[in-house]
């Protein structure tokens, strides 16, 4: 079973990500993944933070000589803000930490501070928003970008753009080469294939800059070259839509996920929704009339493109705060602020890619197994061929 797990703190001396499960063998370059972890940081509407950090990964267990040895994936990536918390947030206590320990004790409406404050008994929120930060999600794009390289032997690719900032949003579909030149891009501004589109996206966050306001939207995901057959019908929790579904809600500020055109069809009539089924006979394949169901039906890849939407509530963490209570004088009080992103839609789309990435690596091992790269690659191959004389 691939498995990963990530600790640290937003402020921390660093985060740290563990993934179990790869079978050895698999090519890992440092500078794919510092490369994915480049792309987490950038798009108009970061705060300070992403001006503070440039994020670098450390494999420290098991890659050696540029390759996955079968034991478990280590990966640490440093804080550089860390320099500035040192006294506030000591892992021992030197016992005269007082106002240092930059306390929280008027929670912010959108974050965990208040629900979490109350589940682990604190009076003050700080260690609540520390983790529930999404600086953690660093630590998940370099899992993506590890499970990437594995899906990478398969000719599976998995990328993203934004279809939605705000009430703005793009009113077609997205080739796949255009999601290929935006991942190369050197300069990215909010992650759209269409620069007109993208220039009233960034009115939109111009005008939250200018308002002390924040904004959501939306990315879409999209994963090409996933095989028939990842996932499956038989149980609530081996369906891949499911499975999906959850890895894409956890991202911290993704409210909805939509796979396929979900929206769409909810709101149409069932003739005009469903992908019918063909067959061509020189290729001895079956194709698909269209990608309505996002590549998967009865929680099964079918062999068309992955397709999945995350829909962004935007940044609960307001310079005009908004009202909140002392957590420890009960008196009315305005929220704290801490330097905080305005948009952060392209950074998400990369996040999610990570997440699919991850389900899908996960998933393909569960059907193709294999302690190395080799024995994961006949088991596949006999699949294909199992397909092709069908
Ligand atoms: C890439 C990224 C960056 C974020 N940056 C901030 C931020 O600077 N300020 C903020 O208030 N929320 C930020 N968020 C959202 C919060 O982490 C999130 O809203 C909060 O943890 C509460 O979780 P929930 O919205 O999923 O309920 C960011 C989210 C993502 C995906």
């Amino acid at each position: 079973m691939l498995r990963y797990e990530t600790a640290g703190e937003s402020h921390g001396e660093c985060l740290v990500a563990t993934l179990t499960g790869l079978p050895a063998g698999i090519p890992i370059s440092i500078d794919d993944l510092n490369r994915e972890l480049w792309r987490r940081q950038q798009g108009y509407g970061r705060g300070g933070r992403m001006k503070i950090e440039s994020d670098c990964a450390e494999v420290v267990a098991g890659v050696r000589h540029s390759h996955t040895i079968g034991s478990p994936v280590a990966i640490v990536i440093r804080n550089k803000d860390w320099a500035n918390w040192t006294e506030a947030l000591p892992v021992e206590d030197a016992g005269d930490a007082g106002d240092k320990q930059k306390p929280v004790t008027r929670p912010r409406p959108g974050h965990a501070d208040l629900a979490g404050a109350l589940k682990y008994n604190f009076k003050d929120a700080r260690y609540i928003l520390e983790r529930a930060s999404a600086r953690e999600t660093t630590a998940r794009v370099a899992v993506g970008a590890v499970a990437k390289a594995f899906l990478r032997e398969f000719e599976i690719e998995v990328l993203s753009h934004v279809i939605a900032v705000g009430s703005v949003r793009l009113g077609r579909e997205a080739r796949w080469e255009e999601l290929v030149a935006l991942s190369r891009k050197e300069e990215v501004l909010l992650g759209a294939v269409d620069a007109e589109i993208e220039r009233k996206m960034k009115d939109v966050v111009d005008q939250a800059y200018r308002t002390g306001d924040t904004v959501g939207g939306v990315f879409e995901v999209v994963a090409r070259g996933v095989p028939p057959g990842l996932g499956s019908h038989i149980a609530w929790d081996t369906r891949l839509d499911g499975r999906i579904a959850q890895a894409m809600v956890s991202i911290q500020a993704v409210k909805g996920v939509e796979i396929g055109h979900a929206e769409e069809g909810a709101a149409s009539f069932g003739s005009a929704v469903q992908d019918t089924i063909h067959y061509d006979r020189e290729r001895r394949r079956f194709t698909r009339g269209a990608n309505r169901a996002g590549g998967i039906e009865g929680g099964i890849t079918n062999g068309e493109d992955v397709v999945v939407r995350g829909f962004l509530k935007p940044i609960s963490t307001l310079r005009r705060p908004l009202e909140s209570v002392d957590l420890v004088t009960r008196e009315p009080m305005l929220a704290a602020y801490e330097r905080s992103d305005v948009c952060v839609v392209p950074a998400a789309g990369v996040i999610g890619e990570a997440m699919l990435a991850f389900v899908l690596a996960q998933a393909f091992l569960e059907k193709f197994g294999g302690d190395s790269l080799p024995e994961t690659k006949r088991n596949f191959e006999g699949y294909l061929e199992q397909l092709k004389s069908y």
